[in-house]
């Protein structure tokens, strides 16, 4: 798990050196950024070494020349837990506003941001900070509520930031992933395929498989149990939950999915499967003899349209998408046409290299037309949003 913390200037600043240790102890990775003014509560030396990191504190960094890039953070991060949060903090992060390094991170993180108000009782029941902490609940931030006992100022009430421990498993309790797919029977295509020439030679493309076994990875992190059907991919899984079936043309894809099909509940097809296979797979080397060579090809059997016209009621097929020209009338078409409950189209608007990246963005339509949009994220959130869509689809 890979934690980040932002550390506010709030005199109980002092317990999360103590956080660190607990995330480095139980096997975490751990980067801090601090407002400026918290350096005067807890020394950034102390920060630095317990989270065996260099921390945050300006955009620029001074020692190394370099800068410190928010965007990077909010990318590295599983979550981003602010402790404590001070009130103005808070009022920043109910604004919106933009005026340090942390704040600029918590702009750039998607999701899983979780605050640790602390602060003396009176100005915690201050409607303003009430209104602050209704207004971050409605952005989607968690809120992890203060405890109640001494504070700072001498005065006993609501305000203090819960223990360490207490942090910890908070933290942990967000992050546990969910097992809203435990034991259902799910199936991946993934990967390109390659259409044999002759012994040495092959017609492919340039999938990756990375959308695939995100999505793979993420059903089985969720108690799935996945039969992973791939093309050729540099790609590995080893979650005990996933089965590898490793195939190489689009006729062994096809009878792959045959055999597993039966068992699927939920049929995911994000392989980028070769529509043409050459009719005929020279036995020898073609040596180049001639000045042309033409090869003829046959069309490949489409597996996600199989899938669509044999599935029962109980089943759910979801294919992709990827169009150059009238993107989303197309995906539209291809619901229609491959009978299937969803399409996932990527789109290649601020994220044009869609293959062998590790961002996608994509727009997911069903019956009714556009469902969803996902902007530009890394492969394993948008493989994440699209089960969380599919979790909204299923029997
Ligand atoms: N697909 C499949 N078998 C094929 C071709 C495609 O299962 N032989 C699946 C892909 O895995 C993907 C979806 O169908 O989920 C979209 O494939 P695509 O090739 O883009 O669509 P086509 O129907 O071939 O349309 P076109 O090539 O005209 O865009």
């Amino acid at each position: 798990m890979r934690i980040l913390i932002g550390i506010t200037a709030g005199i109980s600043a002092y317990k999360i050196p103590l956080l660190i240790r607990k995330f480095i102890k139980e096997g975490c990775e751990v980067r801090c950024i601090m407002t400026p003014d918290s350096t005067d509560f807890v020394s950034p030396l102390v920060i630095s070494t317990l989270s065996k990191n260099p921390v945050g504190i300006e955009f620029w960094n001074k020692e190394t020349g370099s800068w410190n890039n928010h965007v990077a953070y909010g990318e590295w991060a599983d979550v981003f837990l602010i402790a404590p949060c001070t009130a103005n903090t808070l009022n920043k992060l109910a604004q919106g506003a933009c005026d340090n390094l942390l704040m600029a991170t918590y702009l750039s993180m998607r999701h899983n941001t979780i605050i640790s108000p602390a602060m003396d009782l009176e100005m915690y029941q201050h409607p303003t900070v009430k209104r602050n902490i209704e207004q971050v609940l409605a952005d989607g931030v968690r809120v992890i509520p203060p405890d109640h006992g001494e504070l700072a100022s001498g005065l006993s009430g609501e305000g203090r930031l819960p223990e360490p421990e207490t942090l910890y498993h908070e933290v942990m309790a967000h992050l546990a992933p969910q097992k809203d797919y435990l034991n259902i029977k799910v199936m991946v295509t993934a990967g390109p395929t390659y259409e044999a020439i002759d012994p040495v030679r092959f017609i492919g493309n340039h999938s990756s498989g990375k959308m695939g076994f995100a999505i793979a990875e993420n059903f089985a992190s969720r108690g799935a149990w996945v039969t992973l059907i791939t093309g050729p991919t540099t790609l590995e899984s080893s979650h005990e939950r996933i089965h590898c079936v490793k195939v190489t043309s689009a006729l062994e894809m096809f009878d792959a999915v045959k055999t597993h099909w039966d068992e699927t509940e939920i049929g995911v097809f994000a392989a980028a499967v070769a529509d043409y296979r050459p009719t005929q797979i020279a036995e020898e080397k073609i040596k180049k003899t001639s000045e042309d060579l033409s090869i003829e090809l046959i069309k490949n059997p489409d597996i996600l349209s199989w899938a669509g016209l044999n599935k029962s009621s109980k089943q759910r097929t979801i294919g992709f998408a990827l169009e150059t020209n009238d993107a989303d009338q197309n995906a539209r078409g291809k619901l229609a046409r491959k009978n299937a409950d969803a399409i996932v189209l990527n789109v290649l608007e601020e994220n044009e290299k869609c293959f062998n990246s590790d961002t996608n963005k994509v727009r997911i339509f069903d019956v009714n037309g556009l469902a969803l949009e996902l902007p530009v994220a890394s492969k394993t959130k948008i493989a994440q949003g699209i089960i969380d869509f599919i979790t909204t689809i299923r029997v």
